[in-house]
């Protein structure tokens, strides 16, 4: 049995109901692009929320992680993973949760304890010393000098607001040295393999820490790295997960891992977490923001990287390594198997689009870096707006030569730029969008919902005219001949708060404006729009072509009120309306 069905069977006769893995990319936390640990979906629950399946739960989850993007290549960082987590919604603590983690290492996976070592919280101003942790531990046998006592490692919290609490943290002697008396949790070949937190905190804006309703356990542990441990390899990627992801690259390019680890490694990882990226229900597709963005940098950095090792990147070298990918990971996620097609295509769709430019980029840098000088922001940009590359490729290129990139100034170009193609993407919105924080990001998904609202309840006919929105209220002009009937008025509202509460997902995708014109997607001077254009889906009731910026669902939105119903010019209304 492999690890992740050991794990589940061993807490489900702790009396554990087994949860499925959300999507990654989460469905109403638009704070976070991705899922970054088991625990975030179940935020609501730690926080006091009831949950349908009880007070003992256990998952695996679908974890994405793209801080250290740059460390991706050596033998453990992974962009996805997938991480086990058991969790007590007020029911156990400390006792079961150290007895049972021990149980399951020594029992079931038969780790020697002497391999194991352990830290827990040394205790600061606000939060003592985990004594419980600590005689626990000792009760099992994990000797003094095995259990550091560590105050900053061993706080757990997702980001910086939120759940969080007191950990104690297990690692595992990763190595064939003799393994030393005392413990170190500095010393790199002891691995942390299992995290155990204490939720019994709610850390706010403010910083003000206070108890929550009960006390929570979350844990975590990877499945990659312990994986690895188990079947006795150092490089994650020589373990059972990817050996024949590896075997297939190196058949493909016919090189040998031996002499092309970094490349391979790259490319493994990067096409699975796109596999998983575009075949998550939010229907994410390559772009130039958010996920979109991630989901187009993975995919073209494992392009370049598949060029590197000699692969005719214009084959079907992907989808090859994508099918593998698929077959491994659909028994255990039913939208792997769904989506599978969507994969492929997204996969291939992006390639020939980069595969258009890169070999031109190529050049170009080559050309600009023939004089061995570092890169200044506006070259990097270029190499962006005219081939393509996103910041990290360049930088990475540039590092293979001994040269630096200015990333600041890049990113100052980038910023003016996308100011630009906002204000002229979103013509309609000029001057109107007066900021674009989290209120004015919320007018302009409901002008959306008001504008799909008015031509259901008035008609086909009605069209956008105009548009302003402040952090007060939206003004929406509209094409409509006749005053609105206060029917009309009531119909509008409520199929509006109807589309809110339904929670409609809103989704962003980038296509030629052909395309856009063929999906019937609203838009006001289809003229004024560049030749690629954006296009905001929400749910099934409304597509528009827009810039953006939207909410990532629409319960998010409050309910819509209209204030005011108006004459704007001849055949022209106005309606004033907010959201409370
Ligand atoms: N939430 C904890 C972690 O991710 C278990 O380490």
């Amino acid at each position: 049995m492999n690890l992740k069905d050991l794990y589940i069977n061993f807490f489900k006769g702790k009396d554990h109901k087994q949860i499925p893995s959300a999507p990654v990319v989460p469905e109403n936390d638009p704070s976070v692009l991705f899922n970054t640990a088991g625990m975030q979906p179940l935020i609501p629950y730690l926080m006091g929320q009831t949950h349908p399946y009880g007070t003992r739960l256990c998952d695996y989850q679908k974890c994405i992680r793209t801080n250290d993007l740059d460390s991706v290549g050596d033998i453990t960082h992974h962009t996805f993973f997938e991480m086990l987590g058991n969790w007590s919604l007020g029911d156990y603590f400390k006792q079961e949760s150290i007895e049972w983690s021990f149980e399951f290492l020594t029992e079931h996976l038969n780790i020697p304890v002497e391999k194991l070592a352990v830290t827990v919280f040394a205790g600061n101003d606000l939060i003592p010393f985990d004594q419980e942790s600590y005689d626990k531990w000792i009760s099992l046998g994990i000797p003094e000098e095995r259990i550091a006592r560590t105050v900053e490692d061993n706080f757990w919290i997702a980001g910086e607001t939120g759940p969080c609490g007191p950990d104690t943290e297990i690692f595992y002697f990763r190595s064939t040295d003799e393994i030393p008396q005392e413990f170190d949790p500095e010393d790199d070949r002891w691995v942390e393999i299992w995290n155990n937190v204490f939720m019994q905190f709610n850390k706010d804006k403010e910083g003000n820490i206070t108890e929550l309703p009960s006390k929570n356990v979350d844990t975590g542990m990877g499945v990659e790295r312990t994986t690895a441990i188990l079947e006795g390899v150092n490089d994650n990627y020589e373990s059972s997960i990817w050996k024949d992801v590896i075997e297939l690259i190196s058949e493909i390019s016919g090189v040998p891992y031996e002499d092309n680890k970094k490349s391979m490694r790259i490319i493994a990882d990067h096409i699975r977490t796109a596999v998983f990226v575009s075949a998550d229900p939010a229907g994410i597709k390559p772009s130039n923001t958010d996920q979109g963005y991630i989901l187009r940098r993975l995919i073209r950095r494992a392009i370049r990287h598949a060029k590197n090792l000699g692969i005719d990147v214009n084959s079907d070298w992907e989808e090859r390594i994508a099918k593998l990918i698929v077959d491994k990971y659909k028994n255990y996620y039913v939208e792997i198997e769904n989506n599978e097609n969507v994969v492929y295509e997204v996969l291939r769709n992006e390639k020939i689009k980069f595969n258009r430019t890169l070999e031109k980029g190529l050049r170009e840098f080559e050309k600009v870096t023939r004089n061995n000088e570092d890169l200044d922001g506006q070259t990097a940009f270029r190499l962006f707006d005219t081939y393509g590359f996103p910041i990290e490729l360049t930088v990475e290129l540039a590092s293979e030569k001994g040269l630096k990139v200015d990333e600041a100034g890049f990113m100052e170009k980038y910023k003016e730029h996308q100011e630009k193609s906002r204000t002229a993407s979103a013509g309609k919105f000029k001057g109107g969008l007066a900021g674009d924080g989290e209120i004015e990001t919320k007018y302009h998904t409901c002008t959306h919902l008001l504008n799909a609202a008015l031509k259901v309840v008035v008609g086909e006919d009605v069209h956008q005219k105009g548009s302003n929105i402040t952090s007060e209220r939206l003004r929406f002009d509209f094409s409509c001949d006749h005053k609105l009937t206060d029917e009309e008025k009531a119909k509008t509202e409520a199929l509006v708060n109807e589309w809110i509460q339904a929670g409609l997902e809103v989704r962003v995708e980038e296509m030629s404006k052909e395309e856009a014109i063929k999906t019937g997607a609203e838009c006001m001077f289809i003229e004024k729009y560049p030749d690629i254009v954006t296009v905001y889906f929400i749910g099934e009731v409304s597509k528009e072509l827009c810039g953006g910026p939207h909410v990532a669902n629409t319960s998010e939105l409050g309910t819509f009120r209209i204030k005011k119903e108006e004459a704007s010019s001849a055949g022209v209304r106005r309606i004033k309306g907010v959201l409370e």
